[in-house]
């Protein structure tokens, strides 16, 4: 189906706060993922069929360090450590593709961090 938004600030938050203090999010503001390993954010994203999908993140991370993630889909992890680079300042928002395979009905969509910096700035992702 037409791609959906699913705002961080409204996802199941483990070890990060919902902030407004940067320009340029969408919805009402943005996960800032605590600086540790295993912070993360859970969305959930229903799928009338089962199938291959897009998981679009939406993130900024103003440092120059990367600040990788892994990615769950109902307790499976489907993605290694993706990398979440440098946006050049905390205002200024990228976007990266993780194809993922979904099941009918409800799907937990996780991307915890790896690091001890965390994970970067989430907005949102489009599914
Ligand atoms: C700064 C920035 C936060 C960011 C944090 C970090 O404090 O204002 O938005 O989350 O750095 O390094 O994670």
């Amino acid at each position: 189906g037409d791609p959906v938004d699913y705002q961080a600030e409204d996802a199941t938050i483990t070890s990060g706060v919902v902030e407004s203090n940067h320009t340029g999010f969408t919805g009402t503001g943005f996960v800032n993922y605590d600086n540790a390993v295993g912070s993360a954010v859970e969305f959930t994203v229903p799928a009338a069929t089962a199938g291959p999908a897009n998981v679009v993140l939406r993130f900024a991370n103003g440092t120059t360090t990367n600040r990788p993630m892994d990615i769950t889909v109902n307790g499976t992890k489907v993605a290694s450590a993706v990398a979440f680079g440098g946006t050049g300042n905390w205002d200024t928002w990228q976007t990266v593709t993780v194809p993922v395979t979904l099941t009918a009905g409800t799907n937990k969509i996780k991307t915890t961090a790896t690091t001890a910096n965390g994970g970067p700035n989430v907005d949102k992702i489009t599914v």
